[in-house]
């Protein structure tokens, strides 16, 4: 009945049947193609940009470029800079010819079949006058500058640089380089133009509701002028939280051709247009009494942004507060570089921050001879140090009970280099993670049929953790329907208005719109249910799959449609606006990885044997999603820590390992036992469910609970990710 039914993935069917559509697979009629050349230098101007071959070729519809441009309209918003614009140096993408980063869109072929204007868009030739351009961070160090956004400003609790008078100092750097997001769906999009300037757009996108509003702002229309479309995304990790050049270009182009129009970028421009990790560098110092007890943490990070857009995230905000500290310093610093715009990727900048901050914090505790639980536990912040208040919850004390009886932490060596089988080298370690628990406004229409079916509406897309599996699940628990009953559509902007999908906030916003409109599903059937003089109470009744059972009355089951016909309903049809709560600074989820894994003492090869992901996310909902979530997030942090690597070639400005052949992510055979632990606890303020969120904590803590393991097979810390065989060596 009410009890916690674990569902199956609500779109899996179609997922696995290709039922499913993705934005790119629909087909428009009149449909042509468009394919982007782009520029093969860095920084500089096309000097002269040859397009005749092209246009001769067959099929070929139609060539933009600066030559003749599309008047993109409106990089002055704020909106609009979300497009890749920032105010004072903006990207005019083919307006003119300044060239800021490899790669960068130079001309849009557009012919009436996708071979065809590849074919041509090869015909394409530019000779440029080049310029000097600045692709390495080291290089550029000394032009950091301060983020202007305020949130990011240099902070300070206690004294600076308090870690200096401590017993005991770590004292280190760390580097990570540029990762890519790389989906295995490629970014795409369709833009089709109808009369009065109304838009249709199919594009991989984390938000429908976002891209409308940025088109709208940008092409100057009615918001209600454009419809955006994302039912089905296939992966995007964040990539899909900013509107790309090349959807502009897309957008603009179907405008003026007056034909529906595809674009579907090829891999290598997944490693240069559609954003990525950016490249940081880190310094971090952390001192303690001999006794373990935290002095004082200083952490200064630098990333990398592009020539036209202030990217910020954040990388230091989780040091401010994870561990009871009284003296606390955060520098952190940007140097555009003439690579293209970062943008959030799982877990963002706390991924990056735990990286210095959870390693520093093993190393400190190799110097004090302490079990790098027990530091933790011993500096555990029991209130928020940056807030002064209270946690709404936190249960990260359980995750590391949890997650330390299920790696086998008492196995652990805690002398680095002394654990063997044979030719391996055997270690074990640990990260913390943590991620702000946010919810935003979401509205969720639901419609009750007599029959017994339930569907659920909401704008919101999902990229693949399992929105709809979720949405799903609380419809069951609260109305005791089964999965099969139920259909659930979202992705599309016609939908009752949902959140972006990005930042934890999807469950805890959406799923406490769809617990409500159920409250009142529930509301509506009772009254219906009522005998006349009597209001039914939540206690008179029971719900089940098809009706709702009246226990006064001998648990008798009435139903949906002969309740309905007593008000000669055709169906109940209710919509929930649910509203949204700003980030509290104490409301947060956490998660501790551990990590058991294996160095070749010859070879330098590091095999993965055991990874132990805990959450405390609030409530789980949906729990096989969630494990999958979890474990996906934790293949991510692995990939981090041992493989991903954006080479630039510094010389030519040029991402060298711009393929899945160079660019190495995790494959099944790197990945043994993955197991994700849920503490499954409420957060009492969130909402009614008592959700947290959980995508960005399954990643955050990854990286470093990778790399203090292999400290701790090895005894060599690697500070520069990723941690691949000839470091080891
Ligand atoms: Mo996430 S990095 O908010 O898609």
């Amino acid at each position: 009945m009410n009890s916690k039914k674990v569902l199956n993935r609500q779109d899996g069917r179609a997922k696995v049947t290709g039922a499913a559509k993705y934005t790119a697979d629909y087909d428009l009629p009149g449909l042509v193609y468009g394919v982007l050349v782009g520029s093969t230098i860095a920084k500089g101007k096309i000097e002269t940009l040859d397009v005749k071959a092209a246009h001769r070729c067959a099929g070929v519809i139609a060539i933009a470029s600066h030559l003749n441009p599309l008047d993109i309209p409106a990089y002055d918003s704020e909106q609009a800079a979300q497009a890749g614009a920032a105010k004072g140096n903006p990207l005019h993408i083919l307006a003119n010819n300044e060239i800021l980063f490899y790669d960068q869109p130079i001309a849009l072929v557009i012919a009436d079949t996708f071979e065809r204007a590849l074919f041509a868009s090869k015909q394409i030739k530019a000779t440029y006058q080049k310029q000097a351009h600045q692709t390495s961070l080291e290089a550029n160090i000394d032009k950091s500058k301060l983020p202007s956004a305020e949130r990011f400003n240099d902070y300070l609790r206690g004294e600076d640089d308090g870690y200096k008078k401590a017993d005991v100092i770590v004292e280190e750097e760390y580097y990570h380089p540029i990762d890519v997001h790389n989906p295995m769906e490629l970014a795409n999009t369709i833009a089709h133009w109808t009369a009065n300037d109304r838009v249709s757009v199919y594009t991989k996108t984390q938000g429908v509701e976002d891209t409308q509003q940025v088109l709208s702002e940008l092409f100057k229309i009615p918001v209600e002028n454009v419809t955006v479309d994302a039912e089905y995304v296939g992966g995007a990790f964040g990539m899909g939280l900013r509107r790309w050049p090349y959807e502009m270009v897309t957008v603009a182009a179907a405008k003026k051709i007056g034909r529906p129009l595809k674009v579907v970028l090829h891999r290598e421009q997944m490693f240069t247009n559609v954003g990525y990790r950016p490249e940081t560098k880190q310094k971090i110092a952390i001192g303690a009494t001999k006794e373990g007890k935290l002095v004082g943490i200083t952490h200064e990070a630098t990333g990398n942004i592009s020539p036209y857009y202030e990217f910020t995230e954040a990388v230091l905000m989780m040091t401010q507060f994870l561990y009871a500290c009284p003296n606390v310093a955060t520098r952190y610093r940007l140097v555009p570089l003439n690579i293209s715009n970062p943008i959030w990727m799982r877990g963002p900048g706390e991924a990056t921050g735990s990286l210095a901050l959870e390693c520093a914090m093993d190393e400190l505790a190799y110097k004090l001879k302490m079990d790098p639980i027990e530091l933790r536990l011993l500096n555990y912040a029991e209130k928020d140090p940056v807030e002064n208040v209270p946690w709404t919850s936190k249960f990260l004390k359980e995750c590391y009970q949890m997650g330390a009886a299920k790696i086998g932490w008492e196995n652990r060596h805690q002398e680095a280099g002394t654990q063997k089988e044979g030719d391996w080298l055997i270690g074990y370690g640990v990260g913390t993670g943590t991620f702000g628990s946010g919810r935003a406004p979401a509205s969720v229409q639901a419609i009750l049929k007599p029959e017994g079916q339930l569907l659920l509406k909401c704008s919101v897309n999902d990229m693949g953790p399992g929105t709809a599996t979720m949405m799903a699940s609380i419809a069951c628990q609260q109305l005791g329907i089964d999965q099969g009953e139920i259909t659930v559509k979202i992705g599309n902007t016609d939908l009752p208005s949902g959140p972006t999908q990005g930042g934890s906030v999807v469950t805890t916003s959406v799923g406490a719109a769809v617990y409500d409109v159920c409250q009142e599903v529930k509301k509506k059937l009772m009254e219906l249910a009522s005998p006349s003089g009597k209001i039914l109470a939540q206690d008179d009744v029971d719900f089940v799959a098809g009706g709702i059972v009246l226990k006064s009355d001998g648990n008798t089951t009435v139903p949906y449609a002969r309740l309905m016909e007593k008000e000669q309903l055709s169906q109940i049809d209710i919509t929930i606006d649910s509203k949204g709560t700003k980030i509290n600074g104490s409301k947060y989820s956490y998660s501790v990885h551990f990590v058991k894994l294996r160095v070749h003492a010859s070879t330098g090869q590091t095999k993965i044997d055991h990874v132990v992901s805990c959450a405390d996310g609030g409530k789980i909902i949906s729990p096989k999603t969630a494990e999958s979530q979890m474990i996906g997030g934790a293949v991510g942090g692995i990939g981090m820590a041992l493989m991903e690597d954006l080479v630039v070639d510094h010389r030519f400005g040029k991402p060298i390992t711009n393929n899945l052949a160079d660019y190495h992510v995790p494959v099944n055979a790197d990945i043994q036992q993955m197991d994700a632990l849920f503490v499954d606890k409420k957060d009492p303020v969130s909402n009614a469910l008592g959700t947290k969120g959980i995508g960005e904590i399954a990643l955050i803590g990854v990286a470093p609970a990778v790399a203090n393991a292999i400290f701790n097979a090895t005894g060599k810390r690697i500070r520069e990710l990723p941690i691949t065989p000839e470091k080891l060596l």
